[in-house]
């Protein structure tokens, strides 16, 4: 891959947006050389350009709401920050065919239609880059592409979601779901409808972009496990900070013998000294745990215009450098989201005598050992909360004998069952 043309390369947004108004702000910052906005194109781009962010926009930017008029200018590089799969990703196909490069940071196209496109920029002898679609503003997928390429990278876990650490990290101080998720949504951390990333999905396609960077693993987005945020109770917080740990919606990806790959998403508890636990508000971590250089830890702040629009911007110069990231070939894997791990379960109940003997016949009937039982003071009887931990048991195995737990009477909602994370787990055995 050559550089583009020396001297000015043309830019155009697509989207301006929360991102695209971003990298226009820094575009037009005067510490660029050699990057020129000249488009930006917007549905109903008269409302765009009437705004204030327009201000970042030079005199001779183009405005126009018509897609054939990004494919006809002169712009070399096309930022697609429109996000979703369509109509997104036909633009970026024919922007490719149409010889200009393309940066995006659109994860969930990323996710189900990167190699694909990948080959199309490749056909076309252009690029296609997507630093910022993963972690926004931390360099995750070019520190995996460019300085960890020659590492063996056996597990990437880590904070991919920037609104459920925001929600966690608050109810770890006394928060309830409930008033933090309104918060998230009023501060423009959380869409009015959070499904996407309360319920993991945002994170499982982040997690597949990642494990097909540092791990040359193609895994169906489809087929990565989630478990939703919305069931932790501020009480699960107290009892984790019993154990020792926090929680936190982790994402991992781990490799296996054979042609398959564990992939999860779910909030996990975490030890209280782990770097997950540390990370706040709406901060991203990731660690990739490597067969020789051992753990490498990324992190800051995973979303936000500007922070976002560094990495935009970043690929930007990439692609009018002509630099070109390191390509090893890719595999296709399926995956399991079942692994070994001490679980934590937590019950709320209409207390009885023989509960606590009937959950751990339940337990003990699919091969679960207790390790310990919790019953904090102060609860009535007739709605107590309390927590068994298992000794190390496979995910499915402990989501079988929940399964029979909340079909008994004295049940008043369905158990929550947590994976608990082992800080070095490399030892763990997958199924
Ligand atoms: N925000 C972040 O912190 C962040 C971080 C990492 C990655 N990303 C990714 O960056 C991309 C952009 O995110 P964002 O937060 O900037 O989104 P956003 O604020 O919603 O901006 C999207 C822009 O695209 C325009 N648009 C949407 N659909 C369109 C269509 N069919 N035709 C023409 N214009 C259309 C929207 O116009 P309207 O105003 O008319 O809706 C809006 O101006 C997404 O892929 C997102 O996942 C965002």
């Amino acid at each position: 891959m050559t550089a583009l043309k020396p001297g000015v390369t043309k830019v155009a947004i697509l989207g301006f947006g929360t991102v695209g108004s971003a990298v226009a702000k820094l575009l037009s910052a005067g510490y660029l050389p050699g990057l020129q906005l000249a488009l930006v194109y917007n549905r109903d781009v008269a409302r765009k350009r009437a705004s204030a962010e327009a201000r970042f926009a030079g005199p001779d930017v183009l405005w126009t709401d018509h897609f054939e008029d990004v494919l006809r200018s002169d712009a070399d590089v096309i930022v697609e920050l429109v996000g979703g799969g369509e109509p997104a990703g036909t633009w970026i196909e024919q922007a490719l065919v149409a010889g200009k490069s393309v940066v995006t940071a659109n994860k969930q196209l990323i996710a189900y239609r990167g190699p694909e496109l990948a080959r199309l920029a490749q056909a076309n002898g252009v690029q296609l880059l997507h630093g910022a679609a993963v972690a926004g503003g931390v360099p995750v997928i070019p520190g995996m592409l460019q300085g960890l390429s020659g590492e063996a990278v056996t597990r990437v876990s880590g904070i991919l979601n920037g609104t459920c650490n925001y929600i966690l990290s608050r109810m770890e101080r006394g928060d309830s779901y409930a008033e933090v998720l309104k918060d998230a949504q009023r501060l423009g951390y959380a869409e009015s409808d959070p499904t996407a990333d309360v319920g993991g999905f945002d994170a499982r396609a982040k997690l597949c972009i990642l494990a097909r960077v540092a791990m040359h693993a193609e895994l169906d987005p489809e087929q990565v496990p989630t478990q939703s945020i919305a069931a932790i109770d501020a009480i699960d917080f107290a009892y984790a900070r019993e154990l020792g740990c926090t929680i936190r919606q982790v994402s991992k990806a781990q490799q296996l013998s054979g042609d398959c790959m564990y992939a999860r998403v779910a909030p996990m508890l975490v030890p209280l000294d782990s770097p997950m636990a540390w990370s706040q508000g709406t901060q991203n971590m990731v660690v990739s745990t490597g067969r020789f250089g051992g753990d490498v830890v990324f992190s800051g702040h995973g979303a936000g215009g500007n922070a976002t629009a560094v990495a935009v911007v970043s690929d930007l110069l990439a692609v009018a450098q002509g630099a070109r990231a390191v390509t090893l070939p890719v595999q296709p894997k399926g995956v399991t989201g079942d692994s070994v791990a001490p679980h934590y379960l937590r019950f709320i109940v209409d207390d009885k005598p023989g509960i606590v003997s009937a959950i751990s016949g339940a337990l003990s009937k699919v091969g679960a050992n207790i390790d310990s039982l919790l019953q904090r003071r102060g609860y009535p009887k007739h709605r107590l909360p309390f927590v068994v931990t298992t000794e190390p048991t496979l995910n499915s195995i402990i989501a079988a004998a929940v399964d029979s737990i909340a079909a008994m009477d004295c049940m008043l909602e369905p158990p929550l069952a947590l994976e608990m994370l082992v800080v070095d787990d490399k030892d763990e055995e997958t199924a």
